[in-house]
């Protein structure tokens, strides 16, 4: 399984050297999260085959049978966690880049960190950032997950609000296609996360599904509706709320009216 990961990666891209392949690991974030203490380098990138606690964004599970495409990599950007802000945005226009690649299909984006294809969720994001004592980001780590099980296997409760690549196209690429295609995707997109900044938000802009649509902010017991009108340049979601105020959501959860269930 690694040497077909890694014989699909181009020469150009020097993470084919350092990519870490698992059978099974808990979570490939949490096994990055602790080689980046130990000290690995920028650009490891670790991949499994199956995970046993796959997590998400707001403490969620993710739910990674085997079949399904899980990696993380470690990037160490020595900057000022500020700087970072738009970080999820740009791993999410990889990860769209790399389904297109690979399978010729092009997902869009559900502000902030959903793949997502016809509406239903297609994979997801976690980035996490690592500060050092200085307070500066000593490592941040960006974890993929995409599903491409059979629509058959997932569980009933998710089948309504879940697709994946395998539902999408029946000659869908192979997990290790795929997995290349990201390590390269994100590759590209390290090396410009900072020159090409408004350049990679235009991208995420032009993907980005949530826009324009009836949202639901839900923050805490808090929970609030409004209209998602533009993104501000680190990736923050302008809203106006139906009080008439205009606010930038930077967290939370968002739900799209029309989607994952919320009508
Ligand atoms: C989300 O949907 O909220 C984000 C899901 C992120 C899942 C990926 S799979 C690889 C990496 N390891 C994890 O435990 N999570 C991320």
């Amino acid at each position: 399984m690694k040497n077909e990961i890694v014989s699909q990666i181009t020469t150009e891209c020097p993470w084919r050297d350092t990519l870490l392949w698992y059978d099974r690991l808990d979570s490939t974030n949490t096994y990055a999260k602790k080689l980046a203490q130990e000290g690995a380098p920028h650009g490891t990138v670790v991949v499994a085959e199956r995970q046993t606690g796959g997590r998400g964004r707001m403490g969620r599970s993710f739910l990674s049978p085997a079949g399904g495409v899980y990696l993380s990599v470690i990037l160490r950007p020595a900057c000022p966690p500020e700087n970072l802000m738009h970080l999820t945005c740009a791993a999410a226009v990889a990860g769209c880049k790399a389904v297109e690649k690979a399978c010729g299909v092009c997902p869009d984006i559900k502000w902030t960190n959903d793949l997502v294809f016809r509406g239903k969720k297609l994979g997801g994001i976690l980035t996490e950032l690592m500060l050092s004592g200085s307070g500066v980001a000593d490592c941040a780590i960006i974890g993929i997950g995409i599903n491409c099980q059979k629509p058959t296997d997932f569980p009933p409760e998710l089948q309504e609000t879940v697709t994946s690549l395998a539902e999408i196209s029946d000659t869908c690429c192979t997990a290790e296609v795929l997995t290349a295609k990201l390590v390269e995707s994100l590759y590209e997109m390290a090396q410009q996360l900072f020159s090409h900044k408004s350049t990679i938000m235009d991208e995420y802009r032009r993907h980005c599904i949530t826009l324009g649509k009836e949202i639901k902010v839900i923050s805490g017991e808090h929970i609030t509706y409004g209209t998602a009108l533009d993104l501000d340049a680190d990736g923050g979601l302008l809203v106006r709320f139906s009080d008439g105020s205009e606010k930038l959501v930077t967290s939370g959860e968002v739900s799209v009216r029309g989607m994952y269930g919320y009508l």
